[in-house]
């Protein structure tokens, strides 16, 4: 048999015990890579390490982290790279939604968002970086296309969203020169544990209601739809792509 694109690659996922995390992580282990799953949810992160070596004989190992506490998210780091001595792809996943009328909102609310969403992405890619930079290594961020278009009633959510699309393109800027290679990906609405059992809001306006996705067939995007998209940036194939901000949204926010 030939060679898989991930053989001989560690990958570091957040977010990694539900949803597109999960999914990319399965289809990055049915493409040889050997798996560091990060999640609050240590049980289900341990979960899907079991998945990936009993269905795709790879090796995989889970660790708890938080990614509101920045230095759980430094020790995860360390701990991560401790593991193989190596790091070749960093995938940046978890994240939290929160939505209310704009008025409703507390500053507490939008530090939470901030904090997990995006400042937590900065910690971790900051203690990353000496590794990818010795392996010349890439890094995949899950934007989204809220981060580009905005969002109603989770303004917060849309903002740390567009400071993740501004980090990438930073960073795919300052460490092109170094070999590192740094993009991310918008989905648009994937049925996951975040998007499943919103109901309306009280007094939400249907006139702006989120538009589905155009594809025939398609109310919203599974995760393996994304974990595709994930499965390409990170590889070679994506070697000469960086500071690219990836929609995968079945057409959902053009026209
Ligand atoms: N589902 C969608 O429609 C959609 C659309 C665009 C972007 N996204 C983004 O995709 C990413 C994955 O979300 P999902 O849809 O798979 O939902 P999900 O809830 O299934 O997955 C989120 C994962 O992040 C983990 N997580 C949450 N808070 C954490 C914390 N403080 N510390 C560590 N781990 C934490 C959760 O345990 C979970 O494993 C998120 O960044 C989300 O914003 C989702």
């Amino acid at each position: 048999m030939g060679l898989k694109r991930f053989d001989n690659k560690v990958v570091l996922i957040t977010g990694a015990a539900t949803g597109i995390g999960r999914a990319t992580a399965l289809r990055l282990a049915s493409e040889g890579a050997t798996l560091i799953l990060a999640d609050r949810n240590l049980e289900g992160a341990e979960k899907v390490c079991a998945a990936a070596v009993e269905q795709f004989g790879v090796r995989a190992d889970a660790i708890a982290y938080d990614a509101a506490d920045k230095e759980s998210a430094r020790r995860m780091v360390d701990s991560a790279i401790s593991l193989h001595g190596r790091l070749d792809s960093l995938i940046n996943n978890a994240g939290i939604y929160r939505r209310d009328h704009f008025a409703n909102q507390t500053g507490e609310e939008w530090a939470l968002v901030f904090g997990i969403n995006l400042e937590s992405v900065f910690h971790i890619v900051q203690q990353a970086l000496p590794a990818l930079v010795a392996s010349r290594g890439n890094v995949v961020c899950t934007a989204s296309t809220a981060g580009l278009d905005g969002i109603a009633y989770a303004a917060a959510y849309a903002a740390s969203k567009a400071g993740i699309i501004a980090m990438t393109k930073s960073l795919a800027t300052e460490y092109g020169p170094k070999g590192v290679r740094f993009n991310a990906i918008c989905p648009g609405r994937v049925t996951t544990e975040i998007s499943t059992g919103l109901a309306p809001m009280e007094n939400q306006d249907p006139a702006i209601m989120v538009k589905p996705p155009k594809l025939a067939g398609k109310e919203s995007g599974s995760p393996e739809d994304i974990a595709s998209a994930f499965a390409y940036l990170a590889s070679d194939d994506a070697c000469f792509v960086s500071g690219s901000i990836l929609v995968v949204d079945g057409a959902q926010t053009v026209g």
